[in-house]
């Protein structure tokens, strides 16, 4: 087999990245710009700066990524971007980005899901890993079961009503004061509270759906504080969010592993922004031992957002022949 190698581009919130990966497996280098700084302000993501600094940092992203891969273009077989999901104008700036590299260089463009992206980080940390196995990719964005059955076919076995489990993250961690983006800030303080504290929700929409709803737990975690504040009580803030993410892992976990049971697979990864959690990997793990389930995930810096996996996912894509053409265009609310 000759080696394939892939340029990734990755625009689709607030992380301007791109990357060199070989065969889908193999990183020869991985750069992010983090835009988090010029957010962190507003306690989230403003979609208009999001894609100025895009802009401004595209090129000089994707310059240094074939740099430190010791490449230039003529080594790329193919340049895979994220179409979607995601912000629009901010997903745009990627897909112009690569489809003028394209036309330019004349390799081929391989348009590439966000989500599935996230899965396919756990190719890259793991290099023997194998379809079929369920993912749970939870985000900022997004919370699936997945059923990986190959490495570019995949079946949603649940996903979230309403909110991801990521925003339910940087929601509390807001209404506590934290900061952004929540999830790190919330696991960190976690770590000195009780998480039998105080018993939030923990929702089953119905019992034949592996479907989550994140709304209720985050309700009823502000009004725990509003009705705190007004009777004057002290609120112990490593207690809320101790508590809080024991209800969200519970159900994380719970979800996915009868997802894991009902596909009969050994194998359970998690990805996504929340699958850095320690919390949720430690409970993941503990919990489908309990089902003779192995469970793997990526280093927190493949659970956030990164370019890599974007390339790897676009290797996969690649190897089945889905390739784009330039009138690829941006999807913002592209289904897995
Ligand atoms: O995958 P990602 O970088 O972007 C999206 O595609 O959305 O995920 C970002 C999300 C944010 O909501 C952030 O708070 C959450 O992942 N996150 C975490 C942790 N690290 C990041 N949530 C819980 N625990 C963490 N350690
Ligand atoms: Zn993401």
């Amino acid at each position: 087999m000759t080696d394939k190698i892939i340029l990734g581009i990755e625009s689709s919130c607030d992380e301007t990245a791109a990357s060199v990966v070989k065969n889908g497996r193999e990183i020869l280098s991985n750069v992010i710009n983090t835009q988090i700084d010029f957010h962190k302000k507003y306690g989230g993501v403003v979609p208009e700066i999001a894609s100025r600094k895009h802009i401004e940092n595209i090129d000089s992203v994707i310059d240094e990524a074939l740099l430190k891969a010791g490449m230039t273009f003529d080594d790329i077989d193919a340049i895979a971007v994220t179409y979607g999901p995601g912000l629009v104008g901010a997903l745009l700036v990627g897909v112009s980005s690569a489809k003028a590299l394209s036309f330019a260089t004349k390799k081929p463009l391989i348009a590439v899901n966000h989500i599935r992206g996230h899965i396919c980080a756990n190719f890259l940390a793991h290099s023997d890993l194998k379809p079929p196995f369920v993912c749970l990719v939870a985000s900022g964005g997004h919370s699936h079961i997945v059923k990986v059955k190959d490495y570019a076919e995949f079946e949603i076995l649940g996903r979230t009503r309403d909110d991801a489990a990521g925003e339910a993250f940087d929601k509390i961690a807001r209404v506590l004061g934290l900061g952004y983006p929540g999830g790190p800030l919330i696991d960190e303080l976690a770590k000195s509270g009780n998480p039998d504290a105080i018993q939030f929700p923990r929702v089953r929409m119905d019992k034949n759906s592996l479907d989550f709803s994140f709304s209720g737990v985050k309700t009823a975690v502000i009004n725990y504080l509003h009705k705190a504040e007004q009777k004057g009580e002290k609120i112990d803030k490593a207690d809320v969010a101790a508590s809080f993410q024991a209800a969200v892992t519970d159900v994380l976990c719970e979800h996915t592993i009868e997802g894991a049971i009902k596909s009969g697979v050994k194998t359970v990864t998690l990805a996504g922004g929340v699958a850095a959690n320690t919390e949720l990997r430690k409970k993941m793990t503990e919990e489908c031992a309990k089902h003779g389930i192995s469970v793997l995930y990526p280093p927190p810096v493949l659970c956030t957002d990164n370019a890599a996996m974007i390339a790897s996912c676009g290797y996969f894509e690649g190897e089945k022949g889905n390739f784009a053409d330039l009138t690829l265009n941006a999807v913002p609310n592209l289904p897995l």
